[in-house]
Order: structure tokens, then sequence, then C-alpha cells
């Protein structure tokens, strides 16, 4: 593996009531507080009432930002950048999923400088300092509570970027409870669970050597969300189970899996740029593009990969069978296990048409002419996942 150094400030606080914790961990930032959410399921299942209750514990000055949007979006992040400098607001609280958390750590990255946010997520300008923020997570899905990474949707351009400004974009602490996620409805269940796995799938496709642990981190993720996602999606108010899938989410991206290398992310790149055109949910994007992008990348010289992870996550029995055959059968096992939990297998299932496959291959190629780690891929390779994909 590759030198590295492990750094995440972001305090984890896990577990039932653990929003008790809350008055004591935002007083130490200050009292004007900025809510940060969504659409309203915050207000529908009782945690935007708690959360409120809590604040007004530490007698703290509540400003809201309703509506972030699911792919959350740069006008958004502006209106949120403009309260907090007119109102002088020291702290952030996100409550919600990965688009409320991503749209927060862009504004309190914004509200410290006069650089337009969307130079900044494009990385045309750097960020050097941000507003201290927290979450509550209510979804298990993105990991964001316990990265540094966001991801901003430019509707205006059909653009959407990741980008983020470490130490800065670190939630200064994170409350999760399982119970929070009971009210998550079974497709939202179902594209984190996708979105989950996908991380721990970027991080297993990588070019270094001698990764025995992180492999097996990266497998046992994988299996337990496997075993445990089915019984979930029939039993979506059993707390032991959300619990399970809730630390899986977080692990996926918190960098404890990829020490030491670098994991592949082309399938993410891939499905931004869908996203950034359609506007269909992450994990939904996921679960189509990943098994492609394996049978498109699948070739002699990586095929142990592949083959490694069919055995040992899969099932698979090599029997004497080519390794391609191998690495084949296990592909086909994850799309068969995604599409049994009800997650999308075809672009056609959102109703994207071929008339928007050139527009989305141009946006995989927007940063860079090529991308991905464990296999570097050009605009062409794209155009071939998305026609695959219809
Ligand atoms: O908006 P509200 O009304 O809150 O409803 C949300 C939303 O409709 C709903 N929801 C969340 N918690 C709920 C709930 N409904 C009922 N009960 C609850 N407890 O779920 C819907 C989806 O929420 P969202 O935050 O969009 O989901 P997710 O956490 O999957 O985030 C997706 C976004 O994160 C980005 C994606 O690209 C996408 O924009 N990503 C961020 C990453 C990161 N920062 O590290 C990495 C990921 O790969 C990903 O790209
Ligand atoms: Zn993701």
């Amino acid at each position: 593996m590759d030198n590295f150094t492990y750094y995440n400030p972001t305090k984890l606080i896990f577990g039932k009531g653990q929003l008790d914790t809350l008055p004591a961990q935002v007083k130490q930032y200050g009292k004007k507080v900025l809510l940060i959410y969504g659409g309203g399921s915050i207000k529908r299942n009782g945690i935007y009432d708690n959360v409120m209750d809590k604040l007004a514990q530490i007698n703290a000055e509540v400003y809201e930002l309703p509506g972030v949007e699911p792919n959350p979006r740069i006008s958004t992040v502006r209106k949120g950048v403009d309260i907090c400098k007119k109102e002088g607001i020291e702290f952030l609280l996100a409550v919600g999923g990965g688009s409320t958390i991503d749209c927060t750590k862009a504004i309190a990255v914004g509200a410290k400088t006069e650089i337009d946010m969307w130079d900044i997520v494009t990385k045309k300008k750097q960020a050097n300092d941000a507003l201290p923020f927290g979450t509550v997570l209510t979804i298990s899905a993105t990991g964001s509570e316990m990265n540094s990474g966001s991801v901003i949707t430019n509707w205006e351009e059909n653009e959407k970027h990741g980008w983020g400004a470490a130490p800065y974009t670190y939630p200064k602490f994170s409350i999760l409870d399982p119970a929070h996620t009971f009210s998550v409805p079974k497709n939202q269940t179902i594209y984190g669970i996708v979105d989950m796995m996908s991380h721990v799938l970027e991080h297993y496709f990588h070019q270094a050597e001698n990764t025995k642990v992180q492999d097996r981190f990266c497998e046992s993720i994988l299996i337990t969300v496997m075993e445990t996602a089915p019984k979930l999606l029939k039993d979506p108010e059993n707390y032991e189970l959300r619990e399970t899938i809730m630390l899986s989410g977080t692990l996926a991206l918190n960098n404890m899996l990829n020490m030491g290398f670098r994991g592949d992310w082309a399938t993410h790149n891939l499905e931004h740029a869908v996203s950034a055109v359609h506007d269909i949910p992450h994990g939904g994007g996921l679960a189509i593009l990943f098994p492609y992008w394996m049978k498109h990348v699948l070739d002699e010289e990586n095929v142990s990969r592949f083959k490694q992870l069919a055995v040992r996550v899969f099932n698979v029995e090599v029997d004497g069978k080519p390794d391609k055959e191998v690495a084949l059968e296990g592909i086909e096992k994850l799309s068969q296990f995604w599409e049994s939990i009800g997650a999308p297998t075809k672009l056609s299932d959102y109703g994207i048409d071929p008339t928007t496959l050139e527009q989305m291959a141009d946006k995989t190629v927007v940063a860079a002419t090529e991308y991905g780690n464990f296999k570097k891929l050009t605009r062409e390779d794209s155009l071939e996942i998305f026609k695959a994909s219809l």
C-alpha cells in the first residue's frame, strides 16, 4: 500500500437517544444557529420538534433554511450563505441526509469567503476557512456525516460536482440515532443501501498491492449489508437492523477502508453525469451503472480482483472455471442482489432514452479528459457504458 496519514476530526455520537447530547455540542460553538433541512420529512417524523427543544435548552437563536433538494443546488447554497452573512450565524446544524449535509458544507465555506461557491465547487478557487457545523443524520447512505466531501448541482448548467475542503468541511460532530431512520421510505432505504455498497466497491477496485486488511474490511461490510438489507426492507422499524445499516453507511465512506490507496470512483463520476442531466436519485443511478462499469473494465490484467470479490462476497464456486467466468458470475450476483431488493436496473427505468447519452458523456469529462483510478476511462468509454445501461 502507499504511505498515508489518516485524520478524521468528526466526533461520531451514535445510538438511541443521542440527540440528548445536542445542546452540549452546539453550545461550544455559539448561540446563533442556522438550522438546515430538506423538504419536510423532519417535520412529519417529529425530529424537527425534538431538535428545536434541544436548541431551546441553550437559548439558541435559531434561523432556518428549509427546502434543501435531493441533489442539492448551488442556488440553495447561495441562499444559505446570504443568511449567514446577514445574520452573523455562528454555527450550522444540518438535520437530514447527504443532500442537506453537503449543502451545509458548502454554506459553511461560503459564509467565510467572498468567492462564489460555484468557483470553489468546480475547483477554480480554494477554500481556506468555514463556519463550524454539526449534523443530525436521518438517512443512511452517503457517509457525508463523517467525511469532508460534498456534491453540489448547478441546475442551470446541468453540472454536478464533488468537492471538499478538508479539514474545514468535516462536521464537528454527527449524531446518529438509528431510530431517526425508521421513517425513511422503502425506495430511499434501497438507494441508501446501494450507495453504501457502491462506496465500498469504489474502494475495492484499486491498484495498490498488499491491502489484505482493507480488502477484508470491505468484504465484511458488503456481506453484512447484503445479509441485513432484505430483512430491513420487511421490517423497517427494527432498531438493530437500522443500526447495522447506519454504521455500515458511515464506515463505507469515512476513508477508513481506503487507508493506503485511492479507490476507483469512475462509477460515481458516471452517475453524477446522469443525475446532472436527469435529476435521478444517486443510489438508483449507481445500481444501474455499477455492473455495467464492471463488465466494461474487466480484462485479463485485473480479473483477479473481480474473482476475489466473486468468491469471497458472492460465494461463486471456482470449480476449475476460467477466472473471467467466475468474475462475470460475481457481477451477475451483484446485479441480481440489487434487483432483488427493488433497485432499478436500466436507465430506461427513469425514462432516459438515447437522446441525452452524448450530453451525459460530455459531463463525465468536464473535470479531466480521463477518469477512474482502477482503469482509466475516456468519453468514449462513458458512452459505451451508458449505451449498455439503457
Ligand atoms: O428532503 P426531505 O423531506 O428530508 O426527504 C428526504 C429526501 O427526499 C428523505 N429522507 C431523509 N431522511 C428521512 C427521509 N424521509 C423520511 N424519513 C427520514 N428520516 O430522503 C430523500 C433523500 O434524501 P437525500 O439527503 O437526498 O439522500 P442521500 O443521503 O442519499 O443524499 C444524496 C446526495 O448525496 C450525494 C449524492 O450525489 C446526492 O446529491 N453524495 C454525497 C456524498 C458525500 N458527501 O460524501 C457521497 C455520495 O457518493 C453522494 O454522491
Ligand atoms: Zn455515492
